[in-house]
């Protein structure tokens, strides 16, 4: 049997009743747990940054106001059936893959979602760190436990950033798009990174963490001297600059992100390379292309149904990259 959700159902009474006040009396019938058990669910709302007035007589009302960004607030915005059903919200945690690592090594489900609204030791790609400042953006990581081949795991992260693509899609964003294998940039500025990490046996995956790190809030001033040049943000990209809202960005994150897992589950690796290559802002192009094996510039011809990336040398020699990093600046 699944557990009853007695906050999110508490608040969503108390949304419903627009803000107006709704008695104690009624919230424990409908409930079907005791006045001093809501109470203490309220005090937890509290907790999580819901404004709630409590009066003698009238009982709770809602301030329609003000909407924490945390757990009950995504998860409304949830459509999904697995993903983010278990969600750990944290304010700060070193990193959520490292946290989630954790949960999994114990046994966690899949679709656990870690989100915290700060890292203090953001994990990037090629063991760079990843600026996760407080209140600006979206640090989340979600664990997939897929039966896949380990050499399959490589579309899950083209996967994951045809996701987030599709979630700008709606913001009238200018001239954002997806760099192979999986940086969403607007306008040559990174805006979202991609940390995928796996356990594994030979030929069997046992988890996928897939961390992803969109860049949301941010004013030029919270990015220090040297990411001015090389990162941006949503705020920072709309032509009119407003405030986005975390929580229902964070709810669509991760339904699109299982909306794209069971596509890629069920059609197959071209399929999401298809998906991909619909945002694709490296086909086409002259890149120069940084890898274990040094670096080389090259014309990025195509992306094979397993996820590498065909390069075609100054020599006229023929390449295909699992992995590396390429950069589209002026050459
Ligand atoms: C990169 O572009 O180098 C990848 C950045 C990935 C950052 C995300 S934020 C959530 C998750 N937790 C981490 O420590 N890293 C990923």
């Amino acid at each position: 049997m699944v557990d009853r959700d007695l906050s999110n159902e508490l608040l969503s009474i108390l949304q419903k009743a627009s803000g107006n006040y709704v008695s104690g009396e009624y919230l424990s019938q409908c409930l079907g747990i005791t006045r001093a058990a809501v109470w203490k669910r309220m005090a937890a709302l509290k907790k999580e940054g819901f404004v709630i007035e409590a009066t003698t007589r009238k009982g709770y009302r809602l301030s329609e106001i003000h909407q924490p960004y945390g757990r009950l607030s995504i998860q409304q915005g949830l459509a999904t059936r697995s993903l983010g059903r278990e969600l750990i919200f944290l304010e700060t945690v070193d990193s959520t893959n490292n946290y989630l690592k954790q949960l999994a090594s114990e046994g966690a489900p899949e679709g656990t979602v870690v989100i915290a609204d700060e890292q203090r030791a953001g994990r990037g790609r090629l063991g760079r760190s990843f600026l996760s400042s407080p209140g600006k953006g979206i640090w989340m990581s979600v664990l997939l436990r897929p039966e896949l081949h380990p050499s399959e795991v490589h579309s899950l992260t083209l996967a994951a950033s045809v996701a987030v693509a599709r979630v700008l899609e709606p913001l009238n964003i200018p001239g954002y798009g997806i760099k192979w294998p999986n940086d969403i940039i607007i306008g040559n500025k990174k805006v979202c990174g991609i940390l995928t990490e796996l356990s594994a046996e030979m030929d069997r995956v046992a988890w996928v963490i897939v961390g992803i790190g969109l860049n949301v809030n941010h004013r030029a001033d919270d990015f220090p001297d040297e990411l001015k040049e090389i990162a941006t943000s949503l705020y920072l990209s709309q032509e009119k600059q407003e405030i986005l809202e975390r929580n229902s960005l964070a709810a669509n994150m991760i339904n699109q992100l299982e909306e794209v897992y069971t596509g890629y589950l069920e059609k197959g690796s071209s399929w999401i390379v298809d998906q991909w290559k619909g945002y694709s802002l490296t086909l086409g192009k002259r890149v120069r292309l940084i890898s274990s094996m040094g670096e080389m510039v090259g014309y990025a011809e195509d992306l094979l149904p397993d996820g590498r990336l065909v390069l075609v040398g100054e020599d006229g020699l023929r390449h295909e990259v699992l992995s590396g990093e390429i950069s589209l600046r002026a050459l």
